[in-house]
């Protein structure tokens, strides 16, 4: 009985009892990620997956019509902000602190090339400040991160996909395997005018669109997550033991 108890709280101090394994995931992002439908597309789809019980997070519940009131709306999307920005006030520090993730889905640089005409440089940077950002708070935080949708205003897109190419070198040059970053490619086959409900936020098709893009990646990145989670947990067995 005595050896009993010891167990137990050698097993506390490890912090063995206190751990959760539920994953959790932040979609981040712009309006491209607040006042829009694929989070609701994206969560229904989870449904019939093991994933169906992954806690979304964030400081956000904005819903945007979208006919379904289960989906978990937590979500990390700022309507205007510029990835420039977030970075340069440490915005995702605190936002990060106050609902920490296993997993986060970024969509930002539109506002940054639409709003101010920032270089494709100042924007990379940016993305270089928000990953550490996200590994400073979970030095295993998986990493999605999007070649973002074409604009269907004004003649922005030659700009988008300058920086959406330099995503994919970027995005080498800073994985790493504790903290993958996966790019996904969410311009290739979304239609400027047709999947736009206003020029620049997706209507229902390009909804569909956006979560079947992210969906396959999101699935990969929960697999590889969850398998993290329970490598730790197989360590700290044997010492309870
Ligand atoms: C783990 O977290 C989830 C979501 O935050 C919560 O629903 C669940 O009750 C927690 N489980 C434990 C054992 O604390
Ligand atoms: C990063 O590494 C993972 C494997 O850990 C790989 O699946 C992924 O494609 C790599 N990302 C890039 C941008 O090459
Ligand atoms: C999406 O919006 C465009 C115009 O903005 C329209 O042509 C198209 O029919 C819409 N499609 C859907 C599925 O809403």
């Amino acid at each position: 009985m005595v050896a009993f108890k010891a167990v137990l709280l050698i097993a506390a101090a490890l912090g063995v009892s206190a751990q959760n394994t539920t994953l959790r995931y932040m979609p981040f992002g712009d309006s491209i990620t607040e006042i829009v439908c694929w989070r609701a597309k994206l969560w229904e789809k989870l449904q019939s997956t093991e994933w169906a019980g992954v806690n979304w997070v964030g400081s956000g519940k904005t819903e945007n019509n979208c006919k379904d009131t289960k989906y978990d709306r937590d979500n990390e999307g700022h309507s205007g902000f510029l990835a420039i920005n977030i970075a340069n006030n440490k915005q995702l520090v605190g936002w990060l602190k106050n609902n920490p993730a296993d997993v986060i889905t970024m969509h930002l640089g539109t506002n940054d090339i639409v709003q101010q005409g920032k270089s494709v440089t100042d924007i990379i940077a940016a993305f270089s400040t928000l990953v550490q950002v996200m590994r400073d708070s979970n030095p295993k935080m998986k990493i999605i991160v999007a070649q973002i949708i074409p604009m269907g205003l004004g003649s922005f897109n030659t700009q988008i996909q300058n920086l959406n190419k330099a995503i994919i070198p970027w995005a080498q040059e800073k994985n790493s395997t504790d903290s993958p970053i996966w790019v996904v490619d969410q311009y290739t086959g979304f239609s400027g005018s047709s999947d736009l409900r206003d020029g620049v936020h997706p209507n229902d098709s390009g909804d569909t669109k956006m979560a079947n893009v992210w969906y396959p990646a999101l699935v990969h990145a929960f697999e590889v997550a969850k398998a993290g989670k329970a490598a730790v947990r197989d360590v700290e067995v044997p010492f309870t033991a």
